[in-house]
């Protein structure tokens, strides 16, 4: 073992820092240099948090919500999310105990996992997967168990897939419709499929809709807890503010599970962060309350997303050697690069370095051959990130 690791604990030792996060770092860094960088990298929408949830939180403020609440949440936030998720999502029963703000989508999907798997577990992943589910897993003590599929199969897994990888250890799936990094999207029958085959086994699911609203196409998004009561009690949805309401910065993140499970999320959270920030969630209370509102600001952001998904598909499929399937969720591209024969991580840093473009390599999702872009950037960044693409694919 080396130095480093005899100063670390195990699980840290095997824990691996965000690939995301490290491209979107080094393509800031180039751009505080002075360099012309188009980015692709980063996950969160270029827009701004729309006034109306800025000013109930600058009221909160003003007001002085600045104590402790109880670590669940703010009670009528809670309560407004159990109202959501039983009008909007067809999830039946709900109650606020059921319900868990945390300080971020990406706590709420830790909690989940920590609530509910451990040593001598398996958590299957479906790959392309977003970056942390493995590591994730991996923090619980638990093993990752990846099952892939490619884009001959629109990257999403078939029941037999699942069926095939159970064993006596599995414990969860994860689902992640819409997919970050693919923007792929299951349909009912195929969400239905699966949950069949998870209920058979009495597996757990974390269900992460955290791009819920962003769709495209008429596709609609299907939350697998509202299939039956069965799977309201072994479904876990996780999502959160950041993505639908330009709230990144913000960290809110939510949760809803059966009360056993919700009750020990809420008891980690109360034992590692409390409660997410207070004044924050009476901004997101806003955004729930004034759903109009919010939602009038979510159709406009999908628009711009919308062109400019359209305008880089068609970009990129005219590339030779670039295979790049209709997303029709989130705001990612996933384009097959593999006939160029070189490494995408390798590409990625070339793309990088030479041309200034920042994508994320496959890798990190679980899918070598593929490199995720972003078009959570202006037309300007991405028309001319695109040209610079192109210029570099034909000189490979
Ligand atoms: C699939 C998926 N889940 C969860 C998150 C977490 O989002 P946040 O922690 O900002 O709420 C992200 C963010 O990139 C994501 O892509």
């Amino acid at each position: 073992m080396s130095t480093e690791n005899r100063i670390l604990s195990a699980v840290a030792a095997n824990v691996s820092p965000s690939p995301t996060l490290a491209v979107d770092s080094k393509a800031k860094a180039l751009k505080a240099a002075g360099e012309d960088v188009c980015g692709f990298g980063s996950g969160e929408p270029d827009f701004d948090t729309p006034e109306f949830i800025k000013e109930a939180c600058a009221k909160a403020l003003a007001e002085g919500q600045t104590k402790y609440i109880p670590a669940a949440g703010l009670p009528a936030l809670r309560e407004a999310l159990a109202s959501k998720y039983v009008s909007e999502n067809g999830i039946t029963g709900l109650e606020p105990v059921n319900v868990v703000v945390s300080p971020g989508g990406k706590y709420s999907c830790f909690l989940a996992i920590q609530a509910t798997c451990g040593p001598g577990d398996e958590v299957i992943i479906p790959a392309p997967y977003w970056v942390s589910y493995p590591e994730m897993a991996k923090l619980a003590g638990a093993e990752p168990k990846v099952i892939f599929a490619g884009d001959e199969q629109g990257f999403k897994i078939t029941a037999g897939q699942l069926r095939e990888a159970i064993t006596d250890r599995s414990r969860m799936l994860i689902l992640n419709s819409p997919s970050n990094p693919t923007g792929a999207i299951y349909d009912r029958e195929e969400m239905e499929a699966i949950m069949e085959v998870v209920l058979e086994h009495g597996l757990y699911v974390m269900s992460d809709e955290i791009y819920e609203y962003l769709l495209y196409d008429d596709v609609t998004h299907h939350s697998p807890a509202s299939f039956s009561a069965e799977a309201a009690d072994k479904v876990i949805t996780v999502a959160g503010f950041s993505k639908t309401y330009s709230m990144t910065g913000w960290r809110l993140g939510t949760l809803v599970a059966s009360a056993p499970v919700a009750k020990a999320v809420a008891s980690i959270q109360s034992q590692t962060t409390s409660n997410a920030t207070t004044f924050a969630q009476y901004g997101a209370l806003a955004a729930l309350e004034r759903s109009d509102d919010a939602m009038a600001a979510v159709a406009e952001m999908l628009t711009h997303f919308d062109r400019r998904r359209l305008f880089l598909l068609d970009s990129l499929n005219a590339i030779d050697g670039v295979s790049c399937p209709r997303a029709q969720g989130a705001f990612y591209l996933f384009p097959n690069v593999s006939s160029f024969g070189i490494g995408t991580d390798d590409l990625a840093d070339r793309l990088l370095d030479d041309h200034k473009v920042a994508v994320v390599p496959g890798s990190g999702f679980g899918a070598e051959g593929y490199i995720r872009l972003s078009y959570a950037t202006s037309d300007e960044v991405i028309e001319k990130g695109v040209a610079r693409f192109q210029e570099f694919c034909a000189n490979l």
